[in-house]
């Protein structure tokens, strides 16, 4: 199977846990998946939560209303992708860059159900570059202050998130305590948030593999 299609089946392995309400729904290639998934129950629920311009526009092709989440307040259950997760269920998100309303939306969640080919999960975290959001003005004040925490900011230049701001993914990282460098990085003044999901990471994490779909719940 190729990798597309192991992103399939964890987003249709992940329609179990609907059960009716508003849902939130994060932003990429698997979720993308998800939506089209989500689409056959519709009538079961009230309608999703999105945590990018991306998503809202596939929900809204789906014809499944999208709800402004201070409308609605807490969501029972969001589905996201991630570009790695540890055996723990911490993730780096963002390499969609839309990392900052993933975060709100899945803080306002119950159940944060993560799907992933299984090439996602990894010992450590950071092979792949940590996204940071980051305040336009701020990008070189937070890139010195990264390089001191022992990373290589890389600035994606062109890339404007969908609040208007940049991001810095930092290269060169092994996070072997990632709640704590999630804080450390978010402490810094002008960073909106990191991609690092460790304060409130994954409760499920579906992995798409050749055998089937791979569960692993948060201890
Ligand atoms: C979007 O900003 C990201 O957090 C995605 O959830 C992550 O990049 C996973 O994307 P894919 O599902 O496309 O691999």
């Amino acid at each position: 199977m190729d990798q597309d299609a192991l992103k399939k089946q964890a987003a249709e392995a992940a329609l179990q846990y609907v059960e009716g309400g508003v849902i939130g729904v994060g932003t990429g290639s698997t979720v993308n998946h998800f939506i089209d998934c989500l689409a056959t129950v519709k009538a079961r629920i009230e309608g999703a939560v999105s945590s990018s311009e991306a998503s809202t526009v596939r929900l809204k092709q789906h014809g499944i209303p999208v709800l402004d989440l201070n409308a609605v307040g807490d969501l029972a259950l969001y589905v996201d992708g991630a570009d790695e997760s540890n055996r723990s269920l911490s993730l780096i998100k963002g390499g969609g860059g839309a990392l900052t309303r993933e975060k709100i939306v899945a803080a306002a969640s119950e159940r944060f159900v993560c799907i992933a080919d299984e090439s996602k999960l990894v010992d450590v975290l950071g092979a792949f570059p940590l996204p940071v959001e980051v305040i336009p003005m701020a990008r070189s004040l937070v890139a010195r202050q990264l390089v001191k925490l022992g990373g290589t900011p890389v600035w994606r230049e062109g890339f404007v998130t969908d609040n208007g701001n940049v991001i810095l993914d930092v290269q060169g990282l092994q996070i072997m305590e990632p709640m704590k460098l999630e804080q450390q990085i978010n402490n810094l003044a002008g960073v909106v948030t990191c991609g690092l999901f460790a304060l409130r990471g994954a409760d499920v994490l579906i992995l798409g593999a050749e055998g089937g779909p791979r569960t692993l719940e948060r201890s």
